[in-house]
């Protein structure tokens, strides 16, 4: 765990959390930060303590008495956000203090007490704030939805820091830079990357309560964003803001300027047709990301096909239907709100078709309204015309995203 001052009586407790899945789902090949924060006027809170999986409260208790903060010595516990990443810690700490002030909304404090069975919560609304000396006084800000219902903002008028729990927040373990300012170009890119992987994970499905959170996040004066996972932005600020509102249009079927091939073949005809593909995206100058189902994480699957702006899907048809791990991947994709993409699909097929007919139902059941290109099927393996046929599609497929990148 390592310890930072951000701000004049604000300090940084980070950990890296490596090998679980997040969630209990999501693959985290590079790990995950779970960032708490100390604040300190003549009493003092802890936002969004945290002990990671590991379980152990002693690692953060040891490491706030390092920082000079004796734990019976703090007074509130702000839970911007029960998730136990957040909040995990709590029914222990009860053993170390027993006269300490739960703060949160009135969401988190139902899930607080039926989860670790505590009742001495002050409930915050909008604009509510907490004194705590000093000249510190935080203020708490709902952003319901981002992605549980009862998440709030914290703020500190003193330093104008942002305590915005999961929003503004990445994927990705911090080596000895933990601020923006210090990121250098390659971390820079690795928290972008992390950032798109967890918002498509994470919070994708919620776009519309982000939308509504980063409209919040700028009727405060921001100095520093401070947020539960990932880096600081005590530089540029705005760089994360712009950041997730490119990430909710992302949502709504923009991208990079790039293609994701999801695809999945029995016996290697559909493959033939893979490979051709790349050709044609090789020899356009095309960026592509190229996922085999079902052997490529979930994760991954999500978060490439969340920021491509276009997708190529090639499957062949199995027992009458889509390519199951194809299928099973583009239902993902849809659970998580993945809409307006621009879409080509191109597959095989022995003895009849059917790969069309459960694609049509898996995007119209999720409301996926992704712009298909009509599909390209070809019996056994693809002969010449049919790889014409599917450059063709890719040729279309490649202007139809020069609008939404
Ligand atoms: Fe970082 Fe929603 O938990």
């Amino acid at each position: 765990m390592k310890k930072l001052k951000i701000a004049d009586g604000i300090f940084l407790l980070t950990m890296n959390v490596e090998n679980i899945l997040f969630e209990g789902i999501w693959e985290i090949a590079n790990g995950v930060t779970l960032n708490s924060y100390i604040v300190q006027g003549e009493k003092t809170a802890i936002i969004d303590g945290v002990i990671g999986w590991d379980g152990v409260p002693e690692t953060l208790y040891r490491n706030m008495e390092e920082i000079g903060v004796k734990p019976e010595n703090i007074d509130y516990l702000i839970v911007n956000h029960m998730e136990p990443d957040h909040s995990g810690w709590i029914s222990n700490f009860r053993k170390v203090k027993d006269d300490f002030t739960i703060i949160c909304t009135d969401k988190a404090a139902k899930m607080v007490a039926s989860f670790y069975n505590e009742d001495r919560i002050r409930i915050v609304k909008e604009g509510d704030t907490l004194d705590l000396g000093n000249g510190k006084v935080l203020s708490f800000h709902p952003v319901p939805n981002v992605h549980w219902p009862d998440t709030m903002y914290t703020y500190d008028s003193s330093t104008k820091t942002l305590f915005s729990c999961d929003m503004f927040g990445a994927f990705g373990r911090m080596g000895d830079h933990c601020f923006d300012d210090e990121l250098t170009p390659e971390e820079a890119d690795f928290f972008e990357a992390e950032g798109i992987r967890y918002y498509s994970n994470v919070m994708g499905t919620f776009t519309p309560s982000v939308k509504k959170a980063i409209e919040k996040a700028k009727t405060l004066e921001i100095k520093t964003i401070a947020p539960g996972h990932g880096p600081i932005y005590r530089k540029d600020p705005q760089k994360i803001i712009d950041a997730y509102l490119r990430f909710t249009r992302y949502a709504e079927g923009a991208g990079k300027n790039e293609v994701t091939i999801l695809w999945g073949s029995m016996y290697g005809m559909t493959k033939k047709a893979v490979e051709f593909a790349e050709e044609v995206l090789k020899r356009e100058g095309v960026r592509y990301n190229k996922l085999e189902m079902p052997l490529e994480s979930e994760s991954e699957m999500v978060a490439d096909i969340f920021k491509s702006a276009g997708i190529i899907i090639a499957a062949p048809t199995y027992e009458y239907k889509l390519f199951p791990p194809v299928a099973e991947a583009l239902n993902e994709v849809g659970r998580k709100r993945i809409t307006g993409k621009a879409a080509f699909r191109f597959g095989s097929y022995g003895w009849s078709g059917g790969a069309e007919k459960e694609l049509a139902e898996i995007l119209e059941r999720n409301k996926m309204n992704w712009d298909m290109i009509e599909s390209v099927e070809f019996e056994g393996a693809p002969k010449e015309e049919d790889l014409a046929r599917v450059e063709a599609g890719i040729l279309q497929l490649l202007k139809k995203i020069e609008d939404k990148v």
